[in-house]
């Protein structure tokens, strides 16, 4: 009786742990017109966020914007998950060439939204990788990619999700 119980006991555990990492690699997308969202709440590096996005559905990558809607939906999403506007990782990066901005997800750079000030390499030091809800206001800035932050992934209309 006592093994039956262990063997219970430790079933239920690795059911457990299978459910919770289950749960980190199936987060909960919100659609808007622009596409579907994830807000990831899992601090790590940029390049891992682009990855960890990249590997939840093909077509994923960190966020990008392109008109301030579909930025302030992102905002209520973060809002709503948390209750507060941690620094979150977009996909807006330079990492190439200095100052030539781009997204992860190869759409065009039309639109910025940077805070009073950014972007500024702050101290001279390269800041690569862009972060939203900087500031007062919530708005972008650039940020060395080695930082740890939550992120925002968005997977294309047509590839995702429910
Ligand atoms: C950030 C910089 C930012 C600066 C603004 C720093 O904490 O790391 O990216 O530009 O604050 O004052
Ligand atoms: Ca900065």
């Amino acid at each position: 009786m006592a093994s039956m119980k262990l063997f219970l006991l430790l079933t239920t555990g690795a059911l457990l742990i299978e459910v919770s990492e289950f749960a980190s690699s199936t987060p909960n997308w919100v659609y808007h017109s622009s596409g579907w969202y994830a807000f990831i709440n899992e601090p790590m590096n940029w390049n891992d966020a682009e990855v960890y996005c990249q590997n939840l559905i093909p077509g994923a990558h960190l966020a990008s914007f392109h008109n301030i809607a579909a930025e302030k939906f992102a905002q209520d999403l973060v809002y709503k998950t948390v209750r507060a506007y941690p620094f979150t990782w977009i996909g807006g990066n330079d990492q190439f060439k200095n100052r030539n901005f781009m997204w992860s997800d190869g759409s065009e750079w039309n639109y910025e939204n940077w805070a009073i000030g950014e972007p500024n390499n702050f101290n001279g030091r390269r800041e690569a990788c862009f972060q939203f809800l900087f500031g007062a206001n919530k708005q972008w800035n650039d940020e060395p990619c080695s930082g740890s932050f939550p992120f925002i992934c968005k997977a294309p209309k047509s590839d995702c999700c429910s």
